[in-house]
């Protein structure tokens, strides 16, 4: 059937064989062929073999504009040669130390000249063990044991998180009425992100983090704020840039210069429960943190996203989307597209979502056709729909991104005629 979402599949398949050949072999030593979550896509996701600046390659030799930059990690793309000179530097002394290693001094120090919550830093080996430590000393400084998180907000696999528990509970997201009636004298901390990253890329209303922040204060919980995905937005982190003051803040991603990298930021007092010689000390070790490789290329990663480095990032990433949201009205779809700084997500919707976004079956097969067909157009995109722009894009990356998805809108009409007739919700 001409224009169909199987000529769609039938297309991918045809143009990624390398890729499902090779899908066979990985399911046969891994579940699904894969080992994230969030990377799997039916029928396969193509397998990627390189990546040069904001282009990668599939093993089929096919090329995309790379704007998903491993889920906003690469905000400078791949293989930054200022990077790639950084960790050769590192390699010569060695990859990693049980010791203290000038590499972590000098990338504690640039987070604490530029992030105003980093009185001290704790490196992890990712935003995933960041949110366990904070949890952790959250619980140890106040001697409670309640979290308050988020619907649709993401802090890493960590088990209470994302499989919920007793001492986990949630508010709306947005929802300030919401979280009043759950942060209360029993909680240790609340958890938020100035964003709803992979809720949908739902901005916080104006004044709601300020708000969540003066509870928790009321109420003696910790304000542990995630910045491991805005980080990239504002040069001194979201809460740099509304004065938060939070207790404790995640970090990841770009701090680390494309290597596995996460950390706690936060009060001298607080930070201070991993000092071994703390009355309470907790213990925490990591073989891999603070690792030369990581510590070296974050450094130079940093310092090249200077503040005008983020303000052309951000101003190009609302041209971006301005010219997403035309394209899909020229192609007769119903988009928008919501956006916090340089990471952005499309909704086949009417309306940008602020709270969690929760698409239904419709936007999700027009998510799904979408993404296929913006692989097909040379684009490498999130298969949910977001999208995020790196320093080494130009304007001619970006304009074959938004023709891209142009294109992509037509094939997606063509392919499921009701997410246009109907609206996708
Ligand atoms: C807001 C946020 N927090 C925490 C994490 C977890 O970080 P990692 O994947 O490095 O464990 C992520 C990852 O996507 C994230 O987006």
């Amino acid at each position: 059937m001409p224009g169909s979402s199987e000529e769609l599949v039938r297309d991918y398949l045809e143009k990624t064989e390398r890729s499902r050949a090779l899908h066979e072999r990985f399911r046969r030593v891994m579940p699904r062929g894969q080992t994230r979550t969030i990377a799997h896509f039916d029928p396969y996701p193509v397998v990627l073999d390189d990546g040069n600046g904001a282009v990668v390659r599939d093993v089929d030799g096919r090329e995309y504009v790379d704007v998903l930059n491993n889920y906003t990690s690469l905000v400078h793309g791949h293989r930054h040669p200022e990077i790639l000179d950084a960790v050769r530097r590192a390699l010569e002394s060695g990859t990693v130390f049980p010791a203290p290693h000038l590499s972590q001094l000098e990338l504690a120090d640039l987070l604490r000249e530029r992030y105003p919550a980093a009185e001290q830093v704790r490196f992890t080996n990712s935003g995933s063990e960041a949110t366990l430590l904070a949890l952790r000393i959250a619980r140890a400084a106040t001697g409670r044991r309640v979290v308050v998180a988020f619907e649709g907000g993401y802090h890493g696999s960590v088990p209470e998180l994302a499989d919920g528990g007793p001492d986990l509970v949630r508010a709306a997201y947005n929802d300030l009425r919401g979280v009043e009636s759950v942060l209360g004298p029993s909680a240790a901390a609340v958890v938020v992100e100035p964003f709803l990253g992979n809720g949908g890329v739902v901005p916080a209303l104006p004044g709601f983090l300020q708000r969540v922040r003066a509870r928790a204060a009321e109420v003696g919980a910790l304000f542990v704020l995630d910045e491991v995905q805005s980080l990239r937005n504002s040069f001194g982190g979201v809460h740099g840039k509304l004065d938060l003051s939070p207790d404790l803040v995640l970090v990841g991603k770009i701090v680390g210069g494309g290597f596995p990298v996460g950390g706690v930021l936060g009060r001298a007092e607080l930070l201070g429960y991993t000092d071994p010689l703390h009355p309470r000390a907790l213990s925490h070790s990591g073989t891999f943190n603070g690792n030369v490789v990581t510590a070296s290329a974050g450094v130079v990663s940093l310092r090249m996203l200077d503040a005008g480095a983020i303000e052309q990032l951000n101003g190009r990433a609302a041209t971006l989307a301005d010219e997403i949201e035309s394209g899909a009205a020229r192609a007769g779809v119903q988009a928008v597209v919501s956006r916090a700084g340089s990471i952005l997500q499309v909704h086949l919707a009417s309306a940008r979502p602020t709270v969690a976004a929760s698409p239904g079956s419709v936007e999700r097969q027009g998510l799904a056709a979408l993404h296929l067909a913006l692989l097909l157009e040379g684009v490498y995109a999130a298969p949910r729909g977001m999208l995020n722009l790196s320093t080494a894009m130009t304007d001619d990356h970006l304009a074959r991104v938004a023709s891209g998805y142009e294109h992509a809108f037509v094939r997606v009409r063509d392919a499921l005629p009701e997410a246009v007739a109907e609206g996708a919700r």
